[in-house]
């Protein structure tokens, strides 16, 4: 087992798979989906999403994975079920296409924060022409995947655990930093009332299953990354309060990233926020601009600071989506780590070219796909997100609930969690798990999945 490597303690462990989930989505997708669907409302509906229905799954997947000591596809076999190995395949190849688009986004990141670095405010007013820039992208996007790569190759505890316990408190530090800076610019009580001020009128069915969506692919769930992390964890650690440690990190980091973002762009409207729109456009086309306005070095010394923040969030999260093809070529295809590490870091690279084609410089890439319903058409990129993230990661989590609950049977997972939380059992810990691996995380992830392909490949709403 030594061989595979192992976080060093419980804290290693949270940092890592803290990392994993803290990325790109809490910053700039929380945030925006809390705004547009109720404020404090669409809070509350996603602190519920957190812990009814992630947090069970999290505990399953870190159960089988700590169980099994094995990979996302070699976990099956090893607990008696080869032929579940297709849900390690649907998680490995849904992590390969998350990561080749992640990648792409975080080079932007990276670009930016280069610019900012050097006071090159202007790059926001170019940000097509800076996207269409396909030969520096394409530097960038082969940079950031090194970097990854390098990470990854050193290893569990002195790759992935050293640079998650480095990353994580810079992120907390530089975030922090940023909302109280954020606090003190002129209209910023308007900023934080739009964002959290609560409107139910706002909230639908479409609402919660918006802030599913957005809670599961925060948690990283539902592609094997957890169970990953959950072989290299210690027997004598408690998996429910790990995964509650880190389900509260990342809830708080896209809560706080909202307490950052909208007293700028308050500040920047001059508290008008009747049209506020989120995404790529606000971060990488507005905010330049409100930087260059706190002068060229406040400007340059926040602006860094904010895009250096986005590269560590998705540096971590990057690391982890890596960490799932090559812990399955390690244990199973007996590879060495480095080949494994480089080999699949490479084809991930190419895999994400088409990606970097699809903001403009390739008709074909550009305009990819026409959903069913819609008249415009969507970029690759876009779609390979809509794919991965939103229809393959409930299916992935639909599964392997089920798997856990009525094929290796609740009571395996239960001795599993056991081993380090003597009192678990009889618990009332254990009753809730219990009930929502069996009967609530299958049924609700399934009817979500059933409405992602409705509605957003087909134009079909239900509600
Ligand atoms: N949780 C990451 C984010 O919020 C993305 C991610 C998804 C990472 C799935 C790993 C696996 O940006």
């Amino acid at each position: 087992m030594s061989s595979r490597g192992t976080f060093s303690n419980k804290f290693g462990f949270i940092m890592a798979a803290a990392g994993s989930a803290v990325g790109l989505g809490n910053i700039w997708g929380f945030p925006f989906k809390a705004a547009n669907g109720g404020g404090a409302a669409f809070l509350f509906i996603y602190i519920l999403c957190c812990f009814i229905l992630c947090f069970p799954v999290m505990i399953t997947e870190i159960s089988i994975g700590r169980n099994t000591t094995k990979n996302a596809i070699g976990a099956f076999p090893k607990l008696g079920f080869p032929k579940w190995r297709f849900v390690g395949f649907i998680g490995v190849f849904c992590g390969v296409m998350i990561l080749s688009f992640y990648n792409v986004v975080a080079s932007w990141a990276f670009g930016y924060f280069l610019n900012l670095s050097i006071g090159n405010f202007e790059i926001g007013n170019h940000f097509a022409d800076f996207t269409k820039d396909i030969y520096t992208i394409i530097i960038y996007a082969f940079i950031f995947m090194f970097i990854t790569g390098f990470i990854i190759s050193k290893g569990v505890t002195k790759g992935i655990e050293q640079a998650s316990k480095i990353m994580m408190p810079t992120l907390f530090a530089i975030l922090i930093g940023l909302v109280l800076y954020s606090l003190t610019l002129p209209n910023a009580v308007i900023g934080v009332s739009y964002y959290l001020i609560p409107d139910f009128s706002e909230v639908s069915i479409s609402t919660i299953y918006i802030a599913l969506g957005q809670a599961f692919f925060s948690l990283s769930l539902g592609m094997g990354m957890q169970l990953t992390y959950g072989s290299y964890v210690n027997k004598a650690d408690n998996i429910v309060s790990s995964a509650m440690w880190i389900t509260l990190t990342d809830l708080s980091v896209a809560f706080l990233a909202g307490f950052m973002m909208f007293p700028i762009i308050a500040y920047m409207n001059n508290g008008d926020m009747s049209n506020v729109t989120g995404g790529p456009g606000l971060i990488f086309v507005t905010l330049p601009g409100v930087f260059e306005t706190l002068g060229t070095v406040t400007g340059s010394i926040v602006g860094s600071l904010f895009f250096l923040l986005l590269c560590f969030a998705a540096l971590t999260s990057t690391i982890s989506l890596l960490e799932v093809p090559v812990a399955w070529c390690v244990d199973e295809l007996k590879m060495n780590r480095s080949i494994a590490t480089w080999g699949t870091a490479l084809i991930i690279f190419i895999l994400g070219i088409p990606c970097v084609l699809a903001n403009g410089y390739s008709d074909f890439w550009t305009n990819f796909i026409t959903y069913g319903g819609k008249e415009t058409p969507t970029d690759y990129l876009s779609f390979v997100n809509d794919f991965a993230s939103e229809l393959l990661l409930p299916l992935g989590g639909t599964i392997m609930t089920f798997f856990a609950a009525y094929i290796w049977k609740t009571k395996n997972m239960n001795e599993e969690i056991c081993l380090g939380y003597p009192n678990y059992k009889g618990s009332f810990v254990e009753l809730f798990l219990n009930f929502t691996v069996k009967y609530f995380c299958p049924v609700i992830l399934f009817i979500i999945f059933i409405f992602t392909i409705l509605n957003k490949f087909f134009g079909i709403t239900i509600f």
